[in-house]
């Protein structure tokens, strides 16, 4: 086993190597930097060392988000031959499971996700845990994870994007090493020697503001001031009569809302030698505008179907029709009358920091614009403000109010990002 490490260390960065040989030093390590850093393929051979080495009398475990999350981020690598060479050997996992054997041990995975996970590894005793993207995991399940560590020699492997400067794990974990026991790297891409510099430009563009500095430069840093600082009219804002011509309608993202606006953004690739996104059109809905006036589901349905018909009708028409129409995931109600109305809403994906983040890098890297006749999606994107409590408590968060386009766009825009990102961006997959 040892000689089957030998040749791949060699190819390893200085940082790398260091962190291997001084992780060892104390009980908890926790690699946080920039994407593509190697912090997952350096913590995994300090991992496989320490499987080698885990006491007896206790579990080896690893942690992820959910069990999907552990096969992607860490079963992909340490089953890949081209990465782990034959040690892979000594990996036997079956996707889905919930076990698997490394080096001859039984190590368990465990999914934490919500507040109720800490209960599956209540009164186990852990001789080993790896746990993966350690800021997303609940703070209780990490609290009662570190109180499972208690056999003697027991340790724990973690990896992580930073996150807020007041994340729990920085200010209770990583800016407390010596009290509990922490030993912490901070790695960036300039640290793995396999990136081809091509793949390392294409990621730094990818990422805006905030994301920019945790993933790209790696650092914690409070998300605060305006979301979409790089919102700049000059740049962005395109009258609608002299819109590129569309390729495609990728989607209608629709934000729902019974007293607050409904709002339906239509979404665009244009038909350019480097596509580029566009919200082509608007659609919105609020009592406020009509002295308190709420719409039943039927009537905003029925309004938003005219409007939609409009804009790719036969006589009107100017776009293709939408492939997909997305919804906000919490609008029940609405979801049923589209259905009875022959439209199919697909649920939209509600992760709201990485629809944040999309926008963003679009934005920033000039690879999206919009009609004037966004007018809500105008009015609401200078004013979409990072929530500086959640940030002092070390969440991000924005402050709810007038969102709605900004939503519905958001849904429509990380909904389809796997259809936009190869063709605006220009790269492969
Ligand atoms: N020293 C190295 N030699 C070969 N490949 C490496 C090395 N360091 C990292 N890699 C590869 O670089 C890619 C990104 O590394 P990864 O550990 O997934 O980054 P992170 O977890 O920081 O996002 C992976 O495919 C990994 O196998
Ligand atoms: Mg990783």
């Amino acid at each position: 086993m040892p000689d089957a490490l030998d040749p791949l260390l060699t190819l390893m960065s200085r940082a790398q190597i260091l962190s291997i040989a001084d992780c060892r030093r104390k009980k908890i390590a926790i690699w946080s930097g920039a994407v593509s850093a190697g912090k997952t393929y350096v913590s995994l051979y300090a991992f496989l060392i320490a499987v080698l080495d885990a006491p007896p009398g206790g579990r080896i475990i690893i942690v992820g988000r959910t069990l999907d999350t552990i096969q992607t981020n860490i079963f992909t690598l340490l089953t890949d031959p081209a990465i782990f060479g034959e040690l892979t050997k000594h990996v036997q996992y079956t996707p889905g499971a919930k076990t698997a054997r490394i080096l001859g041990r039984t190590v368990y995975l465990y999914g934490a996700n919500n507040a109720e996970s800490e209960t599956k590894i209540r009164g186990m005793t852990v001789a080993l845990a790896y746990v993966d993207e350690a800021t997303i995991l609940p703070e209780g399940f990490w609290d009662m994870l570190m109180t499972r560590l208690r056999v003697r020699g027991a340790r724990c492997l973690a990896t992580t994007n930073p996150g807020s400067k007041n994340h729990w794990l920085r200010k209770k974990w990583i800016l407390k090493a010596d009290e509990k026991n922490v030993i912490h790297f901070s790695f960036t891409m300039d640290d793995n020697p396999s990136l081809d510099p091509d793949y390392v430009r294409d990621t730094k563009a990818q990422f805006a503001g905030i994301f920019y500095q945790r993933m790209i430069l790696g650092q914690w840093t409070n998300a605060a001031g305006a979301v979409y600082a790089m919102w700049d009219e000059d740049r962005h804002l395109v009258k609608h009569a002299d819109l590129p011509p569309i390729a495609r309608t990728l989607a209608v993202g629709m934000d729902y809302g019974t007293t607050n606006t409904t709002a339906a953004l239509l979404l665009g690739i244009t038909d350019e030698q480097q596509p580029r996104l566009v919200l082509i059109d608007e659609w919105h809905y609020s009592s406020a505008e009509h002295h308190g006036e709420t719409l039943p589901d039927v009537e905003l349905s029925k309004r938003f179907r005219e409007w939609l018909a409009s804009k790719h009708g036969p006589e009107k028409r100017y776009v293709p029709a939408p492939e997909y129409v997305f919804l906000d995931p919490s609008a029940a109600s609405m979801r049923a009358q589209l259905h009875d109305d022959g439209i199919t809403p697909w649920q939209a994906s509600n992760d709201v920091l990485k629809g944040i983040s999309d926008v963003s890098n679009l934005l920033a890297q000039d690879r999206l614009i919009v009609s004037d006749r966004c007018e809500v999606f105008l009015s609401e994107v200078t004013e979409y403000e990072w929530d500086a409590k959640a940030s002092e408590e070390g969440d991000d968060a924005v402050v709810k109010k007038d969102d709605h386009a900004l939503d519905a766009a958001r849904y429509a825009i990380r909904s389809t990002v796997s259809q936009w990102k190869p063709l605006v961006y220009g790269l492969a997959a």
